[in-house]
């Protein structure tokens, strides 16, 4: 294929507006999978247990298509939630075009304006269209007028199509072959090799996987390689190269179709996979340059090819420890970590040690959703049961002398309150965007006031829903805002937001107590105003989620060593085998035996702290909806 004939795009949109089985109507039609496979596998990009069971894209899926035996299009599919943009902006960033989707019985939503914005940063071509138009209560007109209006597009330029009765699917391929662009024309087959590494992942039979975009050259089978990167920092001073101390040979290249179709070369404008004897996690990067070896020290006089531009980095929204619930199974969850941060770019680790819960990791996430699936993926694709502490958001500390900012990840590191007169505390801010219908706009605005927000505009978008955009604390949005704009709006509104410059606040650290021990992963952050509230709110729910234990347990809220507030839980002797004074379980022993198998499953779920068990609720009762 030249690279005139190929063809990169991604498809962006709202959650659940349909990308996913778009993806899916586009390989039945091009023959990559059958009708029957569709039906017995929903969504054959959503590879993941995580992604079928909660019907989410998680990580972006790569699947190339032959069309009218000429064109090799690839297919970038993209995770809706805003927990998972970082993914997005990733995709885009290698491909020219995007198809920009919006449900015809939901119209423009929050994450279509963010996923539009994201691909005009990209600076590649947006391609319109709504989509669900088989169902009943699809506003098909109103859909494409609005989306008209809101990116200042000709209707007629918007497509309409069924993922469910295929209608209109011919129409979009065609239009991605007019209308994307092909690869940029200075990508050359005939240039020394770089392909840039777009996502690997672990296959425990073949090791590292990689995801590759070539942009010069040719990667072939038996082809000795390298990788490099541009060293952050020393990229702005056009030096510094990275990486690449380690050979590899390739031993296998291919395409994704989405199954690998081994192909033996890979040449400029193609995605596919590299299996090249990678072994350890830590050898090959996300966005890394791949290059023949021997061509980076210039052993020979021909200068090594410059590294491809670097993805921009990304920044964690959020802080949370973990700990394995096996006391000895530290090195398990490190090895399991690796291998899953190796498919997940946005997820940042280090080492952490705490005197009550031991030897943990200290995680950065995009999000609380992004730090939900990593627990559920360390469970079914690592088999690893694991405690995560209620996160928080990096605070920053400014001296006040000096102006000197550190960024704290950990609670543990808050100055002590004498401290306070030399240091200021900036809390993390974004922009949050609301389209909300107008008959919930008086509710939804004391929403927005309540979790401290300040109005930068407000606008009707179409005749009965109102765009608001509002500045607030990311603590505040992280922790239930979503769920309740939603319910305020039955579900009608939708909300996403972006990161902006740390303001500072009045922030102080509540720190929570069981049995006069405090416990630093169940203290928290928060506004002066609201601390009170928070923290007899929190001791009540920990009196709730907390087990009985053989001894008392007293849990108290605390603000500079003084407990405010106070809940008591009774003992109780916890022995399974009796109830209300009688054995139960007769003389059955299998009975039994299964008794104390529950028992001994609870304990296995919850972690010791000091004496009391605590279960991973009582972790998370911070979070924990009305
Ligand atoms: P995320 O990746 O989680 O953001 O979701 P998504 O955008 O990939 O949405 P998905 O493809 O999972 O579709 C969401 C729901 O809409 C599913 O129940 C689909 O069956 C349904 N759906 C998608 N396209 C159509 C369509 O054209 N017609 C009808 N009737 N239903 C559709």
């Amino acid at each position: 294929f030249g690279l005139s004939k190929i063809r990169n795009f991604s498809i962006i949109a709202h959650i659940d507006h349909g990308k996913s089985t778009l993806s899916d109507a586009l390989l039945v039609r091009l023959g990559n999978i059958t009708a029957a496979q569709r039906r017995d596998q929903a969504q054959q990009l959503d590879t993941l247990k995580v992604e079928r069971e909660r019907g989410i894209t998680v990580k972006a899926q790569t699947a190339s298509m032959l069309y009218q035996g000429e064109y090799l299009l690839n297919l970038i599919d993209t995770p809706g939630h805003v927990d998972f943009s970082y993914e997005v902006v990733r995709s885009l960033s290698s491909c020219q075009g995007a198809l920009l989707l919006v449900d015809a019985t939901q119209g423009v939503q929050a994450q279509t304006l963010t996923t539009f914005r994201a691909a005009q940063e990209a600076g590649i071509k947006v391609l319109p269209v709504v989509t669900k138009i088989d169902l009943p209560n699809a506003q098909v007109e109103d859909t494409i007028f609005s989306m008209a209006a809101t990116f200042d597009l000709d209707p007629e330029h918007v497509l309409a199509t069924s993922a469910k009765t295929g209608q209109g699917i011919d129409a979009v391929l065609e239009t991605i072959v007019k209308h994307v662009p092909p690869p940029p024309s200075e990508w050359d087959a005939a240039a020394p090799l770089r392909a840039r590494v777009l996502d690997s992942w672990y296959d425990p039979l073949r090791g590292v996987v990689c995801l590759v975009q070539c942009v010069d050259g040719v990667l072939a089978e038996g082809d000795r390689i390298s990788t490099c990167h541009l060293m952050s920092g020393a990229a702005a001073a056009g030096a510094g190269q990275g990486g690449g101390d380690t050979t590899f040979s390739v031993q296998e290249v291919g395409l994704l179709t989405p199954a690998p179709v081994r192909t033996r070369s890979l040449w400029s404008g193609q995605v596919g996979y590299m299996i090249g004897g990678i072994k350890s996690v830590r050898q090959v990067l996300l966005g890394d340059t791949v290059i023949r070896a021997g061509t980076r020290k210039g052993a020979s006089d021909e200068a090594p090819p410059p590294p491809l531009p670097l993805f921009a980095p990304c920044r964690p929204n959020l802080f949370a420890s973990c700990f394995p619930l096996d006391g000895d199974d530290f090195a398990t969850l490190l090895t399991a970590v690796e291998r899953l941060a190796l498919n997940d770019a946005s997820l940042q680790v280090h080492r952490e040690n705490s005197t009550m819960l031991g030897h943990g990791l200290r995680v950065g996430f995009l999000g609380l959703l992004h730090m939900e699936v990593f627990k559920q993926r360390l469970d079914d694709e690592f088999n690893m049961a694991v405690l995560v502490t209620a996160p928080n958001v990096p605070y920053i500390f400014r001296d006040r002398d000096t102006g000197a900012e550190v960024e704290i990840e950990n609670l543990a590191d808050w100055p002590e309150e004498k401290r306070r007169g030399v240091t200021q505390v900036l809390e993390p801010m974004v922009e949050a965007t609301v389209i909300t219908p107008e008959d919930c706009l008086g509710s939804m605005l004391t929403l927005l006031q309540d979790k401290r927000g300040t109005e930068l505009d407000t606008k009707f978008i179409d005749g009965e829903r109102v765009l608001l955009v509002y500045k607030l604390p990311w603590q505040e949005v992280v922790t239930d805002l979503h769920d309740k704009a939603k319910s305020i709006s039955s579900g009608y509104a939708s909300l996403t937001y972006r990161p902006i410059d740390p303001e500072p606040a009045d922030l102080v650290l509540c720190e929570m107590a069981i049995n006069t021990e405090v416990v630093g992963a169940l203290s928290f952050v928060s506004h002066r105003s609201s601390v009170m509230r928070l923290g007899r709110d929190l001791a009540a729910r920990l009196k709730k989620v907390i087990p009985r234990q053989q001894f008392e347990v007293v849990i108290q809220a605390r603000l500079g060593a003084k407990p405010f507030a106070r809940e008591r839980i009774p003992p109780y002797r916890k022995d399974v085998l009796i109830k209300s004074g009688k054995t139960v379980g007769g003389g059955d022993p299998s009975r039994k035996r299964k008794l104390l198998d529950k028992q001994k499953e609870g304990k296995r779920r919850a972690k010791t702290v000091g004496k009391v068990q605590l279960p991973q609720s009582a972790f998370w009762a911070l979070l924990s909806k009305d």
